[in-house]
């Protein structure tokens, strides 16, 4: 059996839904058509490989300045290209996503736990894991704020978050692009930069203690630098650090 051969019997064997089901309940999102999720994994090992070197190393950057931090939720998984690369640095990693396509994919690819759920409904207790992880998701929610709150009820100690910043230096070509439906990331993705986001946050934890790390990464090859502090460059990452978990007189 080639090497094709036998990854498509592991996907066959491996699928939540059957093969020849290429669409999810009528929606219109790529992650629910098999045309993208089944060939996603490509993508980082193609044109994005530059981009995700520096996207983890500021990632581990910014969660291992909180030592607290031993085990992860990360939702959004899609195909665990980030949730199978924590316990390189030393965390242990459980992945979600909505997606019963991209969550076959990383049934076969990841060892550890997985969930399908909606971020915005997390089915676990209060103060479950020491930390929330979304990389490249948070731009798909329909409700940012209860997303966050949901993963400031479930992470004791911080929420990690890395995504595709609105001040690219692609910004026209991504946008011509989503406003003609070119490419089929973006037609339902809503951009941030780190101040829009840090507004959210700080509507959603209103009444808690944290601070706030973000870096900017993603710059052009030929830039002297790789990450820096100004809010421009094609992704952020973010670290919110709760100063205490939620006690149980705020638990709902
Ligand atoms: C761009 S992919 C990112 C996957 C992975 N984190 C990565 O960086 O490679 C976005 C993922 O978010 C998931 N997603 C979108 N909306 C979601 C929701 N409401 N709840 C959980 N997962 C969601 C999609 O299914 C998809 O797998």
């Amino acid at each position: 059996m080639n090497k094709k051969e036998s990854k498509d019997l592991q996907q066959h064997r491996n699928s939540l839904v059957p093969l020849d089901e290429r669409t999810w309940q009528g929606r219109r999102e790529w992650f629910f058509n098999r045309d993208y999720t089944d060939s996603y994994e490509e993508y980082y090992e193609g044109p994005y490989k530059r981009a995700e070197v520096h996207q983890k190393r500021l990632l581990a950057q910014l969660i291992k300045s909180d030592e607290r931090i031993k085990t992860l939720l990360e939702f959004g998984c899609g195909t665990t290209r980030f949730t199978r690369w924590w316990k390189d640095i030393g965390i242990e990693a459980t992945g979600g996503d909505i997606s019963p396509f991209m969550l076959s994919q990383a049934l076969y690819r990841f060892d550890g736990d997985l969930v399908m759920a909606d971020s915005h409904y997390l089915p676990f207790k209060e103060n479950t894991f020491d930390a929330l992880a979304f990389i490249t998701t948070f731009e798909y929610y329909k409700d940012p704020i209860q997303v966050l709150r949901e993963a400031g009820r479930v992470a004791r100690y911080g929420i990690i978050m890395g995504m595709m910043n609105r001040n690219t230096p692609k910004l026209i070509r991504r946008r011509t692009q989503q406003l003609f439906g070119y490419n089929n990331f973006y037609v339902t993705a809503k951009f941030y930069t780190p101040s829009s986001l840090k507004k959210l946050i700080h509507e959603a934890f209103k009444d808690r203690e944290y601070e706030v790390e973000w870096h900017c990464t993603g710059l052009p090859k030929w830039f002297p630098v790789q990450q820096w502090s100004y809010p421009v460059g094609d992704f952020f990452g973010l670290y919110i650090q709760f100063k205490e978990p939620l006690g149980d007189g705020e638990m709902g």
